[in-house]
């Protein structure tokens, strides 16, 4: 490189950086004292000195959340064309154009970029009036969760330590964007009217944002993204509803989060073995049998039996918080059968002829991608009963 310095003055230049070196010393010394008695400091956990956040690199945290969720970053103009998202550059255009050149005629037809008037004809073609409200009863549950994923992991990146936890928490919060807005448009697609947040979503979904700390691992991806992941997988093989597939996809990875974190940040022994701790959780998780029994009926004008649903989504549940040390497995187990209990006490109750059924070997999802992805997230929680 070829450049012309410029003259400047030496002792000016020694003046400027004693009187850094001094105002350094005494800022950073001020924010630890401050710190040191608990009165603030420094707001940002960050380490200048080795250029990195508090907490250290976590590279493979990196590597496995943040990489891979840009390596599998979709669009919604290229998956959903009948949205109004023109979220895809040049180049991705490009692409689906050229692929779409290389396919027959038929084929072609059948993968037709539609209007959204056009996707509308069809959502009025294949679902009923009574399955479009079912249809939104159910996504428009998860689509207000959808809101407080973002809310929540926004508020969660200021929490975790290292900078992998950190760019892996950036690239959650942009996919919660993005669930919410592209959810958002298809639910309004089927054009019924959508509902409110039930009172029950309600407190999960508040007590979730108002929980201390890193309990908000466990209400949000561990509990609700459970519940997101199994009704995507539910879902994303009816008509119209094939983008539900990538929420899907992007779910199984907000769920390992919490695992992979406290593997590189595991909880000390008190905060495991905390009876508050675990009462504190097991009270965010109580809101969701209520909700259960709240979308029956929906789930019912689907084929979808409510307690398979909710046995398969406590299944999945159980394994990540045992997994990330919410709890041990023996109680887990214990609370398992508490469900499966309560499930079946309710059933008899409301049900002719019910008879007694492990709901919590149950399994709902339904394409064969998302069951293989759920093998490789959830190893033995996954579909126990499919071969
Ligand atoms: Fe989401
Ligand atoms: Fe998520």
């Amino acid at each position: 490189m070829q450049v012309q310095a410029l003259p400047i003055n030496d002792r000016a230049v020694k003046i400027n950086e004693a009187v850094e070196r001094v105002v350094n010393r005494v800022v950073r010394g001020r924010d630890a004292w401050l710190q040191s008695l608990g009165l603030g400091g420094r707001a940002a956990a960050y380490d200048d000195v080795n250029y990195e956040f508090i907490g250290g690199p976590a590279d493979a945290m990196r590597r496995k959340l943040y990489d891979k969720s840009l390596r599998l970053l979709w669009k919604a103009e290229v998956a959903a064309p009948w949205s109004s998202f023109r979220d895809s550059n040049p180049h991705e255009r490009e692409l689906t154009d050229l692929a779409e050149r290389s396919l027959t005629d038929g084929e072609r037809a059948a993968r037709a970029r539609i209007t959204s008037a056009e996707f509308r004809a069809l959502l009025d073609r294949e679902y009923t009036l009574e399955q479009k409200r079912a249809v939104v009863g159910v996504l428009s549950a998860i689509g207000h969760g959808e809101a407080y994923a973002w809310l929540v992991s926004a508020s969660l990146l200021t929490r975790v330590q290292s900078t992998g936890a950190r760019a892996a928490l950036t690239m959650q919060v942009l996919e919660e964007a993005k669930h919410f807005v592209v959810m958002r448009e298809l639910v309004q697609a089927f054009g019924v009217e959508v509902p409110r947040q039930s009172a029950w979503e309600y407190l999960l979904l508040e007590g979730t944002l108002k929980a201390e700390g890193l309990d908000r691992f466990f209400g949000m991806n561990v509990m609700v993204e459970s519940i997101a992941l199994s009704i995507f997988g539910m879902l994303s093989t009816l008509p119209g509803l094939e983008v539900l597939r990538l929420f899907h996809l992007d779910e199984s990875r907000h769920t390992a989060l919490p695992v992979a974190y406290f593997n590189e940040f595991p909880m000390s022994r008190r905060e495991r073995a905390s009876v508050r701790g675990r009462v504190r959780r097991l009270k965010m998780v109580l809101p969701t049998l209520p909700l259960v029994m709240l979308i029956e009926p929906h789930l019912a004008v689907l084929g979808v039996d409510a307690f398979d649903f909710a046995g398969s989504v406590m299944r999945k549940v159980a394994t990540l918080s045992t997994r990330a040390g919410f709890i041990d497995k023996p109680t887990a187990a214990m609370q398992g059968e508490v469900f499966e209990r309560i499930f079946n006490a309710y059933c008899g109750l409301t049900r002719d002829k019910h008879e007694w059924r492990r709901f919590l070997d149950a399994e709902t999802t339904q394409g064969e991608v998302e069951l293989e992805v759920e093998r490789r997230a959830f190893g033995d929680a996954a579909a126990p009963a499919i071969a």
